[in-house]
């Protein structure tokens, strides 16, 4: 901002300077003399004579602040009145009355038929957004007053803040893994942290480098702050977007910061039956879902709401693990099992291997075909082949001793002959998968898949028993 001027200033440039050059020689002697010292000394490691001097170095940015807990983080929820009702299974399965901070916010009052319930994050009504009036479009007018919630939430809500979560009300989180991921980041810095769409065409319509909003996205205190301060700006200068997560994307690159993707949060631009994504999580925590209404139910027996009470059951229980791919091997039969922790089991008859099975079945559509190839991720077609096609079972029920027991049933017959090529070893009769976690958290971050070992086939093979346990080191599957 402000440039350097040496005529205003009453002290003499040359005597500065020459004051410079005499502590340059002083300091750059006592350095050589330091050098010498340690250069010469063969029992010294220069190397740990400059780390053990400097006070920690990196360290210190994560030492000097208290964990992320889930007081840290603040919701800003856009709601609708005419969708909330229809869709309270979504935040009834993750809101925690009274210990999850923040506002879902309405464009009137939503009370009109039902009185709010306390359970629920209070609401807020908008603010007027009449005097954008270069905003014609009404859908326009809703992504003005959708980007605008960062601004009414920052002023209702600062106070002790290290992260706002943007939203929208049928988007469903998994709070105790958002607090470890965003736990991992320097809150004082910039961060703009969610994921892009799926779907190739969306990305390709508004922007790969977008947090998408309804797969939720995280603000640190100070980029919202900055982007507060500059919505107004931000908000005439891109008047054409469509989508208030596109100008919000668009403002925190004028900020100067760009996104960083954690491939936790899902956006869910797809239709069918996603089944084959969740059964091939990317190696990540889960932190979101989204558009649940406008895929199948995501276990085949069950109704949407039903669905997702029953995958939050498996969450209550262990989200560390919620949809954690594991992949273990019954070589006396060539069978390969990859179990989706919570939610489902895959059986092949035969031995494929990890690099093949972390490819989700491309059990779904895209929720646009416009624009090729459509997923922005690896997939695999499902096959016909008894070689390649999975018998797929799902979670049912879970039990805790000393290990968390989870059983999956099988979910319809797979309706295909044996695989030959494995040695004929069918499948068709076994009816339930029990796997037994260790009682303890899986940190998954920066750390690895976990391993497993099938350690009980039951006569005549109804059931198979799985147990989980940390990969050895160097182990390489399969063995
Ligand atoms: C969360 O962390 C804050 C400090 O950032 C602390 O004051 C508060 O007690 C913590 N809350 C819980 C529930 O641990
Ligand atoms: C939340 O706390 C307030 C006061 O602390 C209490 O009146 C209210 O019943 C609590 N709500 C729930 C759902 O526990
Ligand atoms: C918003 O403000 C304008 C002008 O101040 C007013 O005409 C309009 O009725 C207001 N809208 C609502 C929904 O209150
Ligand atoms: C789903 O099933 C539950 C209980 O079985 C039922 O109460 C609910 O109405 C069903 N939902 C839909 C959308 O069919
Ligand atoms: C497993 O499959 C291989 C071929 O892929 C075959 O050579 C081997 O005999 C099979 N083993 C059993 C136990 O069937
Ligand atoms: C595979 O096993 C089934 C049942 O045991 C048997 O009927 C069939 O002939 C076998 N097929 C081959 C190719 O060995």
């Amino acid at each position: 901002m402000s440039s350097i001027n040496y005529s205003n200033s009453n002290t003499n440039p040359s005597i500065i300077l020459n004051k410079f050059f005499k502590l340059l020689l002083i300091s750059g002697f006592i350095f050589y003399i330091i050098y010498i010292l340690l250069f010469f000394n063969p029992y010294y490691n220069i190397s740990t004579f400059f780390t053990k001097s400097s006070p920690k170095g990196p360290e210190l940015a994560t030492s000097s602040f208290s964990p992320t807990n889930i007081s840290d983080i603040v919701f800003s929820i856009a709601g609708s009145t005419t969708t909330w009702w229809e869709r309270t299974s979504y935040i009834e399965s993750w809101w925690k009355p009274n210990i999850t901070r923040g506002y879902v916010f309405f464009e009137k009052n939503p009370q009109e038929i039902t009185p709010w319930p306390k359970y629920y994050p209070q609401f807020r009504i908008s603010e007027n957004t009449s005097k954008y009036k270069d905003y014609d479009k009404h859908l326009f007018r809703q992504a003005i007053r959708v980007t605008r919630l960062i601004l009414e939430t920052f002023n209702v809500e600062n106070e002790g803040v290290r992260w706002y979560i943007l939203a929208d009300d049928d988007t469903i989180f998994f709070v105790n893994n958002l607090v470890d991921v965003l736990g991992k980041y320097d809150h004082n810095k910039y961060f703009y942290i969610g994921m892009n769409s799926e779907c190739h065409a969306s990305n390709y319509y508004h922007s790969f480098e977008m947090a998408f909003g309804g797969a939720g996205f995280a603000l640190s205190y100070p980029l919202a702050k900055a982007l507060v301060k500059n919505l107004d700006v931000c908000l005439k200068r891109y008047p054409n977007l469509y989508g208030s997560d596109h100008i919000l994307q668009s403002c925190v690159a004028d900020l100067g910061v760009s996104i960083t993707q954690e491939k936790g949060f899902h956006q869910i631009d797809l239709h069918n039956d996603i089944s084959g994504l969740l059964s091939a999580h990317p190696q990540s925590p889960l932190l979101s879902l989204h558009h649940l209404h406008e895929v199948d139910p995501i276990f085949p027996s069950l109704n949407r709401s039903e669905s997702l009470n029953h995958l939050v059951k498996a969450a209550k229980i262990d989200e560390s693990r919620l949809l954690q791919q594991t992949i273990c091997y019954h070589k006396p039969k060539n069978w390969t099992f990859s179990i989706s922790w919570g939610y489902s089991v895959h059986v092949y008859e035969s031995i494929l291997l990890p690099s093949i099975l972390r490819k989700p079945l491309q059990t779904f559509t895209p929720w646009s075909k416009s624009a090729k190839p459509f997923f922005v991720f690896d997939t695999r077609f499902p096959s016909k082949n008894p070689c390649e096609a999975p018998h797929v079972f799902f979670f049912d029920s879970v039990e805790r001793g000393d290990y968390v027991v989870m059983s999956y049933g099988r979910s319809k017959a797979r309706g295909l002959p044996t695989c030959t090529a494995g040695g004929n070893h069918s499948a068709d009769s076994m009816s339930k998968i029990y796997v037994l976690t260790p009682r303890r958290k899986h940190d998954l971050i920066g750390g690895k898949r976990e391993c497993c070992d099938v350690v009980n086939i039951k006569q005549g093979m109804d059931a198979t028993e799985i147990k989980l346990r940390d990969c050895l080191e160097n182990e390489i599957l399969p063995p």
